[in-house]
């Protein structure tokens, strides 16, 4: 009966072992992956299924910017769906939509640039989505960083002006390390903000260059594991800010005015301005 007992606890702990060491590669691998469509921790799928027609018949010339919009399931048919049918599909971009999802039921234009993308390692519904966030931050570095110049993380429930953002981002180079957002300047005491630091809000995104990513790629696995509050904005911040020492953070409160998200605070619900109708 002992013997048994032994030989289970050393079963127990070499699956223990082996199950750590999957995931430790799961989720800290710094090794650069080929891209296939289904890779062991990512699946990729494109949009392209239910093509409908753009407001406008001209597609966009491809841009230097790759959008990942931070999503879930339940959000797909109407935030993000609303999203593409209005100011997404106006950019050359590369759009990335983080949710465990299929994009069967979403309704795609013709030569949009558009992916799902789920993160196997990452629970879709968890709120606040941290490890998401991270981890969508890694796979825009391993897939595509010398494919484009500037990455955004945006939410789905925001609206870009985005030829405001686009000459905005075009006049600045993209291989100094730059952090470009809204400042966010408030605070709970528990949120373990430094002084000198500052972070940028997720709700209205946050805008990487690519010579930040590329200083902050081999970071990110310690600042998983060192997170101090539970808001995602705050602990990619605090990554930056300890990490990247060079990084540039424009504060200007100008910044703020390059961003709109319109938010009904008493009923949450999220209005989008459909071009559609006008
Ligand atoms: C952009 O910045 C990098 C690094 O600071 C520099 O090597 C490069 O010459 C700059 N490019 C332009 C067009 O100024």
């Amino acid at each position: 009966m002992r013997k048994r007992k032994l030989l289970h606890s050393i079963v127990r702990l070499i699956t223990g072992y082996a199950c750590g060491l999957m995931l430790h590669y799961l989720v800290f691998s710094t090794k650069p992956k080929v891209c296939n469509e289904i890779r062991s921790d990512v699946l990729i799928r494109g949009g392209q299924r239910n093509e409908v027609e753009r407001h406008s018949s001209t597609i966009p010339h491809h841009s230097n910017i790759y959008i990942g919009m931070m999503s879930a399931e339940k959000f797909l048919n109407n935030r993000v769906q609303r999203a593409v049918d209005t100011w997404l599909q106006k950019g050359g971009w590369k759009i990335e939509v983080f949710a465990d999802a299929t994009p069967d039921q979403l309704k795609v234009p013709v030569g949009l640039d558009f992916n799902i993308v789920t993160l196997r390692s990452v629970d879709d519904s968890a709120y606040p989505p941290q490890k998401k966030c991270f981890m969508m931050i890694r796979h825009m570095y391993d897939h595509h960083i010398y494919n484009y110049d500037w990455f955004m993380r945006l939410d789905d429930d925001v609206y870009v002006d985005f030829p405001r953002m686009e000459q905005l981002l075009n006049t600045i180079n993209s291989s100094m390390p730059i952090f470009f957002g809204t400042p966010g300047f408030g605070m709970d005491p528990d949120d373990g903000i430094e002084d000198g630091m500052y972070y940028l809000m997720g709700g209205p995104g946050m805008i990487f260059s690519r010579g930040l990513l590329l200083q902050l790629r081999a970071h990110m696995s310690h600042c998983i594991q060192h997170m101090f509050s539970p808001h995602e904005d705050v602990e990619i911040g605090r990554c930056v800010w300890k990490h990247v020492k060079n990084a540039k953070i424009p504060i200007a409160w100008e910044t703020i005015d390059f961003f709109y998200q319109q938010y009904d605070k008493t009923t949450g619900d999220v209005t989008n301005v459909d071009l559609s109708d006008t």
